[in-house]
């Protein structure tokens, strides 16, 4: 189903003008289609029927994007106390949020024992002590499982593959059954699943089939030690179409993984964040100036890489529409560049557009890690961000006020 379409040259979302969403709410601005985010979940639920669905909040933390999923009965994968928050603040239910990252603070692990999770998903040996040590201090029992790191090659860009032994993540397949077993001496410990995250935007199911293959001698070799798990987490990682990979439909990761593990007693946990909210949100700007001229010539907009910061990071490709199409301007093969005082401050280059000072666009599949990863470099208040349902658009998120980004500065106070 498409959630963004023309109609006599303007573009909408669901049955909203891009153009009417500019003029009541300003630019730069995060659209986010609702019915775009149900369908994803529903994809997901389908694909996976007796998993749980725990949707990974860095993709897309805005409150009312997590009380859509929360009450569509997901659970979250989180990855500090603010998201820990966040979840909780829209409704989400802890006893069905794990809990990911590398380096979870000894007052980040108390709010999660005191809020009930699920799990903690343990990424060292020094984690676990951590956590063993707050359940003790608290009496309360922590749930955990170890992320196993299987060293695989998830074949997607360097700075989003997590799975490979050089990685930050995990526990080395080789040392994790000796993780088990410390574990499972700890009195405060219990130990309840095993866990992996290979990468993101994976393309290709193989690696992650790879990686699932991999997990199972270890749970054997756990079975056997008399260490049984309740639930096997295959993490996210599923890609999307930006400009033209193929990415294999649900179902047949979800089929890959059903052959790897047949019938199993575990249950099984994954955690999607791209593919929940990627395609279901839209960055909508201004052109503020044309620059033309040689090599380049610079359409300059008013969202920049602090608004969307994957293109100067990863260079990243996003698709770029006009929200009017005119048909009496040529064609113009543009840079779609911010204010921001940065060379790496691109949006989209060389892209076939006919622009005119002061249209606006819509830079597509930015639902996800765009308002999340956003930052206020260059003094920007981060971007207002609109729900639409149908036919209204809703104010989600305040654009931020220019007041609120020194508030907590003190001045010269010597
Ligand atoms: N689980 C864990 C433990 C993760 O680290 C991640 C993402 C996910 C789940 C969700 O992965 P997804 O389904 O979204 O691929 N900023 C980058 C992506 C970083 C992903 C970090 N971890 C980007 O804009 O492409």
């Amino acid at each position: 189903m498409m959630f963004a379409e023309y109609k006599n040259d303007s573009l909408y979302i669901e049955k909203v003008a891009f153009a009417d969403i500019a003029r009541q709410f300003g630019t730069p601005c995060y659209v986010y289609s609702r019915a775009a985010l149900l369908e994803s979940a529903r994809e997901f639920m389908e694909a996976f029927p007796d998993a749980l669905l725990c949707y990974a909040v860095k993709a897309n933390g805005n409150l009312a994007v997590l009380e859509t999923f929360a009450k569509l009965g997901c659970g979250f994968d989180i990855v500090s106390g603010g998201e820990l928050a966040r979840v909780i603040a829209a409704g989400g239910t802890p006893s069905k949020i794990v809990y990911s990252g590398v380096g979870k603070t000894a007052e980040e692990i108390e709010c999660a024992l005191n809020a009930g999770i699920l799990c903690f998903n343990v990424e060292s040996f020094s984690e676990l002590d951590l956590i063993a040590a707050v359940a003790e201090k608290l009496k309360l029992m922590a749930p955990v499982s170890f992320r196993v790191n299987p060293d695989v090659d998830p074949k997607t860009h360097p700075y989003i593959s997590t799975g490979l032994k050089e990685n930050k993540f995990g526990i080395p397949i080789e040392a994790c059954l000796d993780a088990y077993r410390r574990a499972a001496a700890l009195p405060y410990i219990r130990v309840i699943g095993i866990d992996m995250h290979i990468g993101s935007q994976l393309t290709a199911i193989a690696p992650f089939a790879d990686a699932v293959q991999k997990l199972l001698p270890v749970i054997d070799a756990l079975n056997r030690e008399g260490i049984s798990l309740h639930h096997i987490d295959l993490g996210g990682g599923i890609g999307v179409t930006y400009r033209d990979e193929t990415v294999p439909p649900l179902k047949e990761w979800a089929a890959a993984a059903q052959r790897i593990l047949g019938n199993r007693a575990e249950r099984l946990i994954v955690e999607p964040g791209r593919r929940m909210v990627a395609r279901a949100g839209f960055l909508l700007s201004r052109v503020i100036h044309l620059k033309p001229g040689s090599p380049h010539q610079f359409a300059i907009v008013d969202a920049a890489m602090n608004d969307l910061m994957r293109p100067a990071l990863y260079e990243a490709w996003h698709p770029v529409l006009p929200v009017v199409q005119h048909h009496d301007v040529p064609k113009t093969h543009w840079n779609i560049v911010g204010p921001v005082c940065e060379t790496a401050d691109f949006l989209a280059k060389d892209r076939a557009l006919s622009l005119k000072q002061n249209d606006w666009i819509a830079v597509g599949v930015a639902g996800a890690y765009g308002s999340s990863m956003s930052s206020n470099y260059n003094a920007r208040p981060r971007a207002a961000e609109v729900m639409v349902d149908g036919d209204r658009a809703y104010l989600i998120r305040k654009r931020e006020t220019i007041e609120s980004l020194f508030a907590n500065e003190t001045g010269l106070i010597l």
